[in-house]
């Protein structure tokens, strides 16, 4: 298709624009490309990769987080979007209720917590993501779930701020991130899971005397782990 004077390739692609061609071809969707300065190329989708059963799947036993990728999504086309944990940012899960957080999570974290050097840490007040799954095995001390005990999650995440800070004290110099980890020294993903609620839960828990309030804690913890951490990850 020729450009008009002034158009761009975001003109194309841009959600309604892209919608409105597709209609008007008779097309599900479309997938625009550059050619040349005056010309884009419009590839027409027809089906929906997402319909129908989507399964996540499993590396090998006994591999590392730094040989394997996971993952995360399927593009237009039905292709798997992969993510290697190693590099992953922070990843923050955000959509309406019911719209398949959690479900996502169950994949990525199945994926991850079969690898040996992986340790999947965090609070879950559902305990339905954390805690029931993970009994008996390495991750379940570093989780804390359920909605009886706030200063469980606390002290977990106090446990992790502190294995943070050791690690960060242990960096070797002139290195800003560990990318190599084993057994021994695994890399933590750290799963805050309906963390929303647990600070509802936090504003009305009472504290020992002379503390911040319990609310104030978590979120002073939390904020030292998403703006410190040296390669981990958090939903
Ligand atoms: N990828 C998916 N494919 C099919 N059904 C899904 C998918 N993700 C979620 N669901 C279904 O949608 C419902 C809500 O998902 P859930 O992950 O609990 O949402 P959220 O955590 O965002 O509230 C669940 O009953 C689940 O079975
Ligand atoms: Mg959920």
């Amino acid at each position: 298709m020729r450009k008009i004077h002034g158009q761009l390739i975001e003109d194309f692609r841009a959600d309604e624009a892209s919608r409105r061609i597709a209609a008007a071809l008779g097309y599900d969707r479309i997938r625009v490309y550059p050619r040349g300065s005056e010309w884009v190329r419009i590839e027409l989708l027809i089906g929906d990769p997402l319909d129908g059963e989507v399964p996540a799947p499993l590396a090998g036993r006994g591999l590392s987080v730094s040989d394997v990728e996971i993952t995360i999504a399927r593009d237009e086309l039905g292709n798997p979007l992969r993510q290697s944990w190693v590099e992953g940012p922070h990843v923050c899960i955000q959509g309406a209720t019911r719209s398949g957080k959690s479900v996502w999570c169950y994949s990525a974290l199945a994926q991850l917590a079969r690898l040996d050097d992986v340790l999947i840490a965090g609070s879950d007040l559902s305990g339905l993501l954390l805690g029931r799954p993970y009994v008996g095995t390495r991750h379940h001390e570093w989780q804390a779930t359920g909605s009886a005990d706030v200063e469980a999650h606390r002290d977990l995440l106090v446990r992790l701020v502190a294995e943070m800070d050791t690690r960060i004290r242990n960096l070797p110099p002139r290195r800003d991130k560990f990318t190599r980890f084993h057994a021994g020294f695994p890399l933590i993903v750290v799963v805050l899971e309906e963390f929303a609620g647990l600070l509802r839960l936090a504003s009305t828990a009472p504290v020992e005397k002379g503390q911040p309030k319990m609310r104030e804690q978590l979120l002073a913890l939390y904020g030292r782990l998403v703006s410190e951490d040296t390669r981990r990850a958090c939903g």
